[in-house]
Order: structure tokens, then C-alpha cells, then sequence
């Protein structure tokens, strides 16, 4: 991760969780310093999400989700650790500083984006400019204002219109080619334009910068659809054509429609049906799942009725099974023949359409009818092998409630025992990527080790009572003990949620996180005794450690007369520190 250390540290100083998830969660009770309300992460009756101002930290007592403030962005706006940092860093107006190797990469990239953008007003002009363009839009019914909303363009017939207006320059020659604009001629130090004489769909990204381009013939002719090569800000296998423009029309993505084309996306969006995104032109990869997920939890796969799509389909569970979760719901669409979205709601209008969205197939029925199409159901062995094929993909996920409803449903369809289903599930290896939060949880840490920390992390100031280093000792946790006062001691005013920020990813993550929730139940006004007294225990053993090992040299192979001073000043030490 190259943002700074620094800079996180000072971003969670400027924001305030309570103001920040009050924007996005009600908090109507308040005890103490912490405030209450219904958890945004599962589904309740009860207010069992706490959220401490001064810790600034949050904490569910329903369901167990908790973090700082970047946390609550990652795991409620569904963004990556980088998008909640710039997320953040927007709302507080910072900005986020890069590294030097970052810098000259970016700055190159910046450019990129510029040229991009500039080539979009180019070509966005040339639209308004030909009639031939234009009359092409209306004929396929697309309006003035959905042409401006999605910025479509026109690149002229001819080979260097973009090469002649932006690429004056070697400079901006070599910018035009690294975004795909033009394209070199072979053996020659000269270039031509990618696109001439089609309507130009811009392509954005989530935070809209313009990344690529996808031009289309108005007549007929091959190919139809000519797209951006990969370049340094546009890869296919990541893209969702109008994913930006459905994250700008709905403040939250209950539902998202995955469509093949571009065309799609747009007739759609002036029917007001402003949730979907396409592919472009190929397969979903797990990296558009992943994008999507983290905007909405419901998918809905939009295929033609044909073959082809069944098959297009099937494909895409493949890449979806794997990435199962519970809390996700996910369908199917199959068009009739011959139809694909864009004609279909040209047709029939956004309520009819809709109502086929909300009639879509399930995962589940989609996976059973397609396996069972395969297979003779009527005979014992046909229903073996079926049942075989679909525990191959059963096996393969992690998702505990989800794998239960299929085993469940297959022991229906397949007539076949449930229990002996299970047992034939359960020889798997273990998923993969299942946390291991229970493991960590169960540290064993000696009382006062465990005390002492849970205290720090709570109330980071105590840091401030340790004048110097702890003695090093054995104790299992004592390390940790004490890169955590070193860490406060760096910042003395740090909150819990900041300091837990120091630990993401590490395998202490789990742990911290409960500790800093836990009620140790000590008076406010006994805080720093408590403290000082677990550190006082944890240095006793310190000595103790000393004084065992001396002792037990002394009875074996006895002691240097160094050795002897430092056991008696051990004994005089631990003695003093008893009696203080
Ligand atoms: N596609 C592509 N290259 C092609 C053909 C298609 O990249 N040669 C992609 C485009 O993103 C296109 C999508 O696949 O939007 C779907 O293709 P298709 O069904 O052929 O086109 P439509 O979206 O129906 O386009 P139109 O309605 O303009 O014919
Ligand atoms: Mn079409």
C-alpha cells in the first residue's frame, strides 16, 4: 500500500465517525459517549449498533461488524481500501499525497485522462456538427438529452482528424496512441485516426474519467462495434459500461442488470430503468463481480432466450460460483428471441419490461434446469450423474446457508438421501478464503498482558503514564504490548480507531477489534491504576523470568560475579516494586 502512514493517521484525525455515519445511518439514542441505532449491516428490530465518539470506532452487538471510520466506508459504500482513503479524503477536502514512484506514474496517467476527456469534447462535437450522425441517433430512437447524458460523439470518415486537431505535438502524438486514439502505420513513423465515420460511445469509469471509447458503424458493415484497445486506464475485463451514470442517477443500487451492448444500457436509461451496465463485448469476469458487489448486492444477468445466451450464461455462473455469498441474490433474465434490451423496451415500455426483471430466474433454478436438461431424469443412473455434476459446483462454495438450500434442493430433483449429500460435501478441502477470525479470538493472553491492552486501546492516553520501555520479557502478547504504547507514544492523541488502522490485514487484526469493544468493567476513575497496576504485574514477571534463570544457572554450573550483581538487584528491584 504506498498512501502514506502519516496521511491515514491525519485523515482519521479529520473525520468524525459519528458525523459520518449519521449521514448515512439513523442514530437516535445516546448513552454516554456512545450513540445507537439500527445496524446498516443486518437486518433488525433492536438498536444494536453502538458507535463510540470518542474511541471512533463502531461496533455491532447483533452481528459483530466494527471498524474506524474506514472501515464503515469499505464495508457500507462497498468501496476498496484505496476508494474509502479518497473517499475520505475528498469529504474532508485533503488530498491524497503520493509516493515518488506513484507521482511520475500518475502524472503520465493524469495525462492520459486528460487527453481522454479531450477527445470526448471532440468528438462530441463533431456530433452536433453532422447531420448524418444525428439522424442516425433519432432513427434509433435515442434523445437529445440521453445522447448528453452518456456523451455521444462522432468521429468523421477520413484518417487523421484526431491526429491533426489533439496530436500537434510528438508529445500528444504519443499521448493519442498510449489511449488507443490512433494507431501507427507499419513501417512508417506516421499515424491514423482508430476511428472514422462512427457514432462514439464514451466509456467511464466509477468515478467517471473518461478511460476508453467504442465507436459504431451507422451503416452495415464489419466490425460493428469497434472498441479501445487495453491501455494504461482501460481494461476490458474490468469495465461496466454505465456504471457511473447509474451511480449518479440512484443513491443506492438496490438492483443491477448486466447487459451485453451499449445500446442497451442507453434505451434503458431513457425508460428510466437507470440500473444497468454492460460488459463490453465479453465475458463477465470476476473483476466486474467484484466491482459490482460492492455497489449492490442483488445481480440480475440479462441474456437472449437463444443458444447462445443459455450458453453465455452457464458461463457466467461458472465465474459466479466461486464468489458466492449468502447475502447475495442473484438472477437470471432470458429475452425471447430475436429481442435483446434495447428493443424490447422500445417496444414495450419500462413497466412491462421491469415486470420480466422481477420475474427472472433464480441462481438455483437457472443451475438445476440447465444440469437437468443434461441428464435423463427418469433413470437412476441418469439422476447419479446429475447429481455428481451438480456437487462438483456445490463443493466449490463457501457461502454456508446458500450450499445448504442447493444440497437440499439437489436431494429433492436427484431423489437422493440429503445426509448422504452432506457427507459427500463435507469431503472437501476447506474454503479458502474463510476467515480466521476463530482462531485468533482464542489467543491465550495472560491476564494482565491482555488487560493492559484492552485498556491501551481503549483509552490510547494511558500511554502517556509509561516513562520508559517495558523490560523485555516471554510472555506471549508482551511484543505486541509494546509496539502498541510505542505506536501511541508516537501520536499521543490518537483514537482507538486509528490506532486499529496500524493492524489492518495483520493477524492481530481480529483480536484488537474485539478488545477494543469489550467492557472490562473498570470504573472511569479507577482507569489508570488498573492500568498501571497490570503494568506493574507484567513488569514483576519480568523480573521473575531474571531471577528463575539465575537461580537455576546458580544451581547447575553456578554464576560469573556479574551474574551474582544482577540477581541481587533483581531481587531489590522486584522487592522495591511490591512494597510501592
Ligand atoms: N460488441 C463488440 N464488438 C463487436 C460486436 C459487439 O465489442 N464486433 C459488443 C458491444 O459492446 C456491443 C455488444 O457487444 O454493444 C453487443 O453486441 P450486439 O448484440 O451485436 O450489438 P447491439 O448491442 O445489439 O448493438 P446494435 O443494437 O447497435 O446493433
Ligand atoms: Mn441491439
Amino acid at each position: 500500500m504506498s498512501i502514506p502512514r502519516d496521511f491515514i493517521d491525519l485523515l482519521l484525525t479529520k473525520v468524525d465517525l459519528v458525523d459520518l455515519i449519521k449521514l448515512q445511518v439513523p442514530l437516535p439514542k445516546k448513552t454516554g459517549s456512545n450513540y445507537f441505532g439500527r445496524c446498516p449491516f443486518h437486518t433488525e428490530k433492536s438498536a444494536s449498533f453502538s458507535v463510540s465518539q470518542p474511541k471512533q470506532f463502531y461496533y455491532c452487538f447483533g452481528c459483530g461488524a466494527h471498524g474506524n471510520a474506514i472501515d464503515f466506508m469499505m464495508q457500507h459504500d462497498r468501496l476498496s481500501f484505496p476508494e474509502a482513503i479518497e473517499a475520505l479524503a475528498r469529504q474532508t477536502g485533503l488530498e491524497v499525497p503520493k509516493t515518488v514512484t506513484q507521482a511520475t506514474k500518475s502524472d503520465n496517467l493524469n495525462d492520459l485522462y486528460d487527453m481522454a476527456e479531450n477527445a470526448m469534447h471532440y468528438y462530441y462535437n463533431q456530433m452536433r456538427q453532422s447531420q448524418r450522425a444525428i439522424d442516425y441517433l433519432k432513427q434509433r430512437g435515442i434523445s437529445g438529452k440521453t445522447a448528453q447524458q452518456f456523451n455521444l460523439g462522432y468521429a468523421q470518415p477520413g484518417w487523421s482528424h484526431i491526429l491533426d486537431t489533439l496530436g500537434q505535438t510528438p508529445a500528444d502524438k504519443k499521448k493519442l496512441l498510449d489511449t488507443g486514439l490512433i494507431i501507427k502505420k507499419p513501417d512508417a513513423n506516421d499515424y491514423y485516426d482508430r476511428f472514422r465515420d462512427r457514432i462514439i460511445f464514451p466509456i467511464r469509469d466509477y468515478r467517471g474519467r473518461y478511460i476508453g471509447f467504442g465507436g459504431r458503424i451507422l451503416d452495415k458493415g464489419e466490425p460493428k462495434y469497434l472498441n479501445s484497445p487495453e491501455t494504461p486506464l482501460f481494461q476490458k475485463g474490468h469495465e461496466l459500461y454505465g456504471l457511473y451514470q447509474a451511480l449518479q442517477s440512484n443513491r443506492q443500487l438496490d438492483k443491477v442488470l448486466i447487459v451485453e451492448g451499449y445500446m442497451d444500457v442507453i434505451a434503458l436509461f431513457q425508460h428510466d430503468i437507470t440500473y444497468a451496465v454492460a460488459t463490453l463485448g465479453t465475458a463477465t469476469t470476476p473483476h466486474h463481480l467484484q466491482r459490482l458487489f460492492r455497489y449492490s448486492s442483488n445481480l440480475i444477468f440479462c441474456f437472449d432466450g437463444d443458444q447462445a445466451g443459455r450458453t453465455a450464461a452457464w458461463r457466467a455462473l461458472q465465474v459466479l460460483f466461486p464468489l458466492m455469498q449468502d447475502s447475495l441474490q442473484i438472477q437470471f433474465l432470458f429475452l425471447p428471441d430475436g429481442e435483446d434490451p434495447d428493443s424490447l423496451v422500445q417496444k414495450e415500455g419500462k413497466a412491462s419490461f421491469e415486470e420480466r426483471v422481477n420475474k427472472a430466474h433464480s441462481l438455483s433454478t437457472f443451475f438445476f434446469q440447465t444440469l437437468s436438461q443434461q441428464a435423463d431424469m427418469a433413470s437412476m443412473e441418469g439422476r447419479a450423474r446429475f447429481a455428481t455434476q451438480a456437487l462438483n459446483y456445490i463443493k466449490q462454495l463457501s457461502a454456508n446457508l446458500f450450499q445448504s438450500i442447493l444440497i437440499e434442493e439437489l436431494s429433492k430433483r436427484a431423489r437422493i438421501d440429503i445426509n448422504e449429500l452432506k457427507q459427500q460435501v463435507k469431503g472437501k478441502e476447506a474454503p479458502k478464503n474463510s476467515p480466521p477470525l476463530q482462531a485468533t479470538t482464542t489467543i491465550k493472553l495472560p491476564t494482565s498482558i491482555r488487560l493492559a491492552i484492552t485498556l491501551l486501546l481503549q483509552h490510547p492516553h494511558l500511554a502517556g503514564l509509561i516513562k520508559t520501555p517495558l523490560p523485555t520479557n516471554t510472555l506471549p502478547g508482551h511484543t505486541f504490548l509494546c509496539q502498541l504504547l510505542e505506536t501511541i507514544q508516537k501520536s499521543p492523541n490518537i483514537t482507538t480507531g486509528a490506532l486499529l488502522e496500524y493492524w489492518r490485514g495483520q493477524k492481530e487484526e481480529a483480536l484488537l477489534a474485539k478488545l477494543a469493544q469489550i467492557d472490562p468493567i473498570v470504573p472511569e476513575t479507577g482507569i489508570e491504576n488498573e492500568f498501571l497496576g497490570a503494568i506493574k504485574q507484567i513488569t514483576l514477571s519480568t523480573y521473575d523470568e531474571e531471577i528463575n534463570r539465575l537461580l537455576a544457572k546458580a544451581a547447575q554450573e553456578g554464576l560469573s560475579d556479574e551474574e551474582k550483581v544482577a540477581l541481587t538487584s533483581w531481587i531489590t528491584t522486584k522487592k522495591s516494586l511490591y512494597s510501592s
